[in-house]
């Protein structure tokens, strides 16, 4: 009998944010990751090797061939501290006719700009937050949109530029806020309506027939007053700051049953249009009229032991390593169904 074997493909982040300052979570959240998931496979029977993605492409194409392995897991979110190339690394497997697991790099690509994911929500007729683009150097109207509104870069993720003065609700920390995502994060500012309401995660596995996994809150109500009620910077990464205390995730989260089924299948369509494959998270503001409105999706969400995903998978009965296996296992079986492989090179175990 022969094991299979996967190589975990992995990138360490920029080591410095876009304020200047070291990135001291980054970096020790993507090796705590890789620890775990190689760890998960491994007690899943699967022989693993590790490879940090670098900058010079040659000599990684040489050491990705010549490491025989059947499946790529793919925990690479940039390249050489890109994270606007986290498609390209995609992309080079995709050259490379080597099964991996996540998402296309087309759809890398075009989730992680959230304006084209919202173009594409939309013409599904999927809520998502009202919205305009403002490019660095234009003059861009915001008045068809309702305020407070919400100012965030266009192109990031992991809630970088998103700050405690994110919510603008006059023209003044509007502008303030778009001039600091042009400066700072080099990009357009996406602009939108700002949602009151709770804060819904919706994790999604599999792809012909996909399982969308009990529904992950975020409790605010215990939040020190005068903090906004969102998941910013501070909430996600900062481990001493009341926003990372009092931002809760409860899961499953308690829900009226028709508007639950209404968030999962609003979800489902959203993972559906993009097109997303084997695992994602699709992040939703529930407004007080109960319309589900679509953040955005997130193909190849985190999957650390304490993520959200992984939060909302244990809800469904599927340990760590279980979620990971059935990670692999979804890549491998749509990589044999779309004979990616030629038969011969799949190995049986
Ligand atoms: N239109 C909005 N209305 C209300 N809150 C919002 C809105 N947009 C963003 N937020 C808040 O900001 C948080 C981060 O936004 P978003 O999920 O779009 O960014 P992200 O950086 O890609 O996050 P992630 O860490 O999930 O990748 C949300 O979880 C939510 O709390
Ligand atoms: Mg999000």
């Amino acid at each position: 009998m022969i094991r299979r074997s996967i190589l975990i493909l992995y990138s360490l982040p920029n080591p410095f944010l876009p304020d200047g300052s070291v990135d001291i979570f980054g970096p020790k959240s993507v090796l705590l990751r890789l620890q775990a998931v190689k760890e998960a496979l491994q007690t899943r029977g699967y022989a693993i090797k590790t490879l940090r993605m670098e900058k010079e492409l040659s000599p990684m194409v040489g050491k990705i061939l010549r490491s025989g392995a059947d499946l790529i897991f793919n925990l690479c979110e940039e390249f050489h501290g890109q994270t606007r190339m986290e498609m390209n690394v995609a992309a080079l497997l995709e050259l490379l006719y080597i099964p991996f697991t996540g998402s296309s790099a087309l759809v890398l690509g075009l989730s992680q700009d959230k304006g084209k994911t919202k173009f594409i929500l939309a013409h599904y007729g999927i809520p998502t937050p009202p919205f305009v683009i403002w490019p660095p150097g234009e003059k861009v109207s915001t008045s068809r949109l309702r305020k407070p509104l919400f100012v965030k870069p266009l192109r990031e993720d992991a809630s970088l530029g998103i700050g405690n003065d994110a919510i603008a609700r006059n023209s003044f920390s509007l502008r303030a806020n778009v001039d600091r995502i042009h400066r700072l994060h080099h990009q357009p500012a996406l602009v939108e309506e700002y949602i009151e309401g709770r804060e819904l995660n919706v994790s999604i596995l599999g792809n012909e027939a996909p399982q969308v996994l009990p529904i992950s809150e975020i409790d605010f109500s215990t939040l020190p007053k005068g903090l906004p009620k969102i998941c910013g910077y501070a909430a996600k990464w900062v481990e001493n700051s009341p926003e990372f205390h009092h931002t809760i995730p409860l899961c499953p989260a308690s829900l009226p049953l028709k508007l639950e089924k209404r968030v999962r299948e609003v979800a489902l369509q959203a993972y559906r249009a993009m097109e997303c494959r084997d695992y994602g998270r699709v992040d939703i503001r529930l407004s007080p009229e109960g319309i589900p409105y679509v953040l955005e999706v997130n193909a190849n969400p985190d999957i650390s032991p304490d993520a959200g995903m992984t939060r909302s998978a244990k809800a469904a009965g599927l340990a760590y390593p279980e979620m990971i296996g059935r990670i692999a296992e979804l890549a491998w079986a749509r990589a044999r169904s779309s004979k990616f492989l030629p038969e011969d090179t799949a190995h049986e175990s």
